[in-house]
């Protein structure tokens, strides 16, 4: 049954591809898998506590939808699109599952 085993092939994709962000997604300049000497950096100057990161991290995001959808920005490489747990704090969030 190779057409059945397509369809399911398809749907599983569709599920494993489709990632459901509880937030607003973020385009983000730069993400941090880890700590790095930039990523230190980089909390410091938004003034997050460092005891609350949890990598990965972006910096330099901004919302892509602004609600009440006044705008809905296309995130564009070399900027990242992400889901971030954390609220978005001076253009830091942590947390974050990158989507492209
Ligand atoms: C990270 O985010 C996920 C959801 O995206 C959440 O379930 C998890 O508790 C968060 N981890 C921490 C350490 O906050």
């Amino acid at each position: 049954m190779p057409s059945l085993v397509r369809t399911l092939a398809v749907a599983l994709l569709v599920t494993s591809t489709a990632y459901a962000c509880d937030s607003i997604p973020l385009c983000c300049a730069t993400m941090y898998d880890g700590p790095s000497p930039e990523a230190t950096q980089a909390i410091q100057k938004a003034g997050v506590p460092s005891s609350d990161i949890v990598y990965p991290i972006g910096v330099g995001c901004i919302p892509t939808e602004n609600p009440p959808a006044t705008y809905i920005l296309t995130c564009n490489s070399p900027d990242t699109k992400a889901c971030c747990d954390s609220s978005l704090q001076n253009g830091l969030a942590y947390n974050c599952t990158a989507m492209n």
